[in-house]
């Protein structure tokens, strides 16, 4: 088992590998602008890069290290998930004002360009996994498939659809299930795409992507149901957002349908499954054991 000091250099190393390929990435743009600063702006201001670390952990336990295009994908995902914040923060939307410990994108620029930094985001991250793939030695499909698969979890199959609903259940009671299908669209999806990307370019087997995705929804949902616990007793400062700002804005979550202890309990209930998912991986898939239990303990 990793102790929680080994998860966090760990962590630490691959944040650092894949907040070196977001510079370079940045660092090839011809030159600066407005819009650039605004996409930069939120894209450095700290985020955890859970995602690619879990792209990188998944492509590792089966068997494959870190290289040049499990990073490109990685910075893809970040950038996806980045947009996706910069636009949830929208006064159209979730309407918060600080986000990463600072002002929101919409805050420190504007409305329209915020608005316009996440497109660009999001068309960024298209154009380096199409690059990546036209560089990579290996087959187009593979590619193709990473493409896909990022585009669905992304879009009106995936966090656009779970976001929509989340809005539209503003106000409103829905059910557990019905809130389960939000998370899983709006958190889920991206989560579960970021893993099976790296089991995928990892050649794990059939088999072993079918586990990583099992435990890959698990994880999902048990992140966000910590997400709505912290949205009720996390502290902002170490967060870098608000908190109430859900019973604020009237959202069903786990702790307005079950309240913290029991939200917590299935929590631990889905990490527990996630790990089931991967009980029969050898020791190369530690990491993603010891993130599973992270997403429990975390703070922020
Ligand atoms: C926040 O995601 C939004 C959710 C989907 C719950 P993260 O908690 O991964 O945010 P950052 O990237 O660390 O800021
Ligand atoms: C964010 O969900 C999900 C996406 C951005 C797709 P929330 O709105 O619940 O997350 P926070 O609390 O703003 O980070
Ligand atoms: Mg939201
Ligand atoms: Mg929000």
């Amino acid at each position: 088992m990793i102790a929680m000091f080994e998860l966090h250099a760990y962590i630490a190393a691959r944040r650092a590998a894949v907040n070196t390929a977001l510079e370079e990435i940045f660092a090839g743009c011809p030159e600066s602008s407005r819009l650039l600063d605004a996409m930069k702006y939120s894209l450095t201001a700290g985020g955890k890069r859970l995602r690619p670390i879990l792209c990188i952990a998944s492509a590792e336990a089966v068997g494959k290290s870190i290289d040049e295009p499990i990073l490109k994908v990685c910075c893809a995902l970040e950038m996806i998930h980045t947009y996706s914040l910069v636009h949830d923060d929208l006064p159209g939307l979730d309407n918060d004002a600080l986000r990463r410990g600072r002002p929101t994108c919409h805050v420190a620029f504007d409305e329209a360009t915020a608005i316009l930094a996440g497109d660009a985001l999001l068309t960024m991250a298209f154009s380096i996994l199409a690059r990546a793939g036209a560089e990579s030695q290996e087959n187009a499909s593979k590619w193709l498939e990473i493409i896909r698969c990022i585009s669905d979890a992304a879009g009106c199959t995936g966090m656009i659809e779970g976001q929509m609903r989340d809005i539209a259940a503003e106000g409103k009671s829905i059910s557990k299930a019905e809130l389960a299908s939000v998370h899983a669209l709006k958190t889920g999806a991206l989560i579960r795409a970021s893993v099976f990307c790296g089991a995928l370019l990892a050649d794990g087997t059939r088999d072993e992507i079918a586990k990583l995705t099992r435990y890959a929804n698990h994880l999902g949902l048990a992140f966000q149901v910590i997400d709505d616990i912290l949205n009720v007793e996390g502290d902002p400062r170490i967060m870098g957002k608000a908190a109430g700002t859900d019973s604020a804005r009237m959202k069903t979550t786990y702790p307005s349908l079950l309240g913290v202890k029991k939200s917590r309990e299935f929590a631990a209930e889905l990490v527990k499954n996630a790990l089931h998912a991967i009980a029969l991986f050898d020791n190369r898939s530690d990491p993603l054991r010891a993130i599973a239990r992270y997403v429990l303990e975390r703070k922020r």
